[in-house]
């Protein structure tokens, strides 16, 4: 059984087909791609994949569940983990606190623990402390760990937001074009980051991304969409090859 299963997802806005009945799945600890031009239903499908869309039509089967109908949260404590194309991190605030608040989101902890927060009750549990020391080992982020988020380089404050997508260990890791703004070395340190991620957890990745060296770097099969159609699929350097695929790319290096 693959984790993920999405058969047959349909969403519109307006009159504007921006996804027409895509199928795709990706296996447990999988690296798999998405690609397309702007416009073409990446983000779309991020957001019927982890619940900030619902979908015209469609089914989504994660680790088992039927998760098309459930909300975000939901679908995050199955093992959803998800970073955003747009850097959202909280001014003020350090890189350890960014990960404390999404350990606490995702593990959740019932109304009881909810209560305690509203009443300022509740530190960090030993378990939450224990998530985010891992994930700034894992991330390279143990220096900056108390430095406020505005300090950061945009490498950092992206590695930071993939920290927060880590939190309460993700059996997928869905992320949309986390090399935007990056530099070429910055970007392959990125790779290499994801690739480490995946190796030591396990868990499986769904990236998104405009560039191809990284895309390379990451995955070994990729999906490529156009107009909310999905044009090719498989292996990377078959699909790439592909004549379609080239022709959707016109004017862009593939
Ligand atoms: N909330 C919305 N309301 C109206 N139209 C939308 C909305 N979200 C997306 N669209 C439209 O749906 C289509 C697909 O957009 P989407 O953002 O999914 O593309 P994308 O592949 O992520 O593009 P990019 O590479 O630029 O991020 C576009 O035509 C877009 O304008
Ligand atoms: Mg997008």
């Amino acid at each position: 059984m693959a984790l993920l299963e999405a058969i047959g997802i349909a969403k519109s806005f307006g009159g504007i087909h921006a996804l027409s009945e895509l199928s795709l799945r990706v296996e447990a600890g999988e690296a798999v791609g998405l690609v397309g031009p702007n416009g073409a239903g990446k983000t779309t499908l991020f957001n019927c994949l982890n619940g900030v869309e619902r979908p015209d039509t469609g089914t989504v089967i994660f680790a088992g569940h039927r998760i098309d109908g459930l909300p975000i949260h939901r679908r995050a404590r199955l093992g959803i983990g998800r970073t955003f194309q747009r850097l959202e991190l909280f001014s003020g605030l350090t890189v350890r606190d960014h990960l404390l608040v999404a350990e606490r989101v995702r593990r959740g902890g019932g109304r009881m623990r909810v209560w305690r927060d509203l009443l300022d009750m509740g530190g960090p549990t030993a378990q939450e402390q224990a998530g985010v020391d891992r994930t700034l080992d894992l991330l390279g982020l143990v220096p900056v760990a108390e430095t406020v988020v505005d300090a950061l380089t945009l490498g950092q404050g992206r590695l930071v937001e993939l920290g927060r997508a880590l939190a309460g260990e993700p059996l997928l890791l869905m992320l949309d074009e986390p090399s935007s703004g990056l530099d070429t070395s910055e970007a392959s340190e990125l790779a290499g980051v994801l690739n480490k991620v995946r190796h030591d957890s396990g868990t499986a990745i769904l990236l998104v991304e405009h560039d191809m060296d990284m895309v390379h770097q990451v995955v070994s099969r990729l999906y490529v969409l156009d107009l909310g159609h999905l044009i090719a699929e498989g292996d990377i350097d078959k699909v790439l090859a592909d004549p379609k695929v080239r022709s959707a790319y016109l004017g862009q290096e593939v």
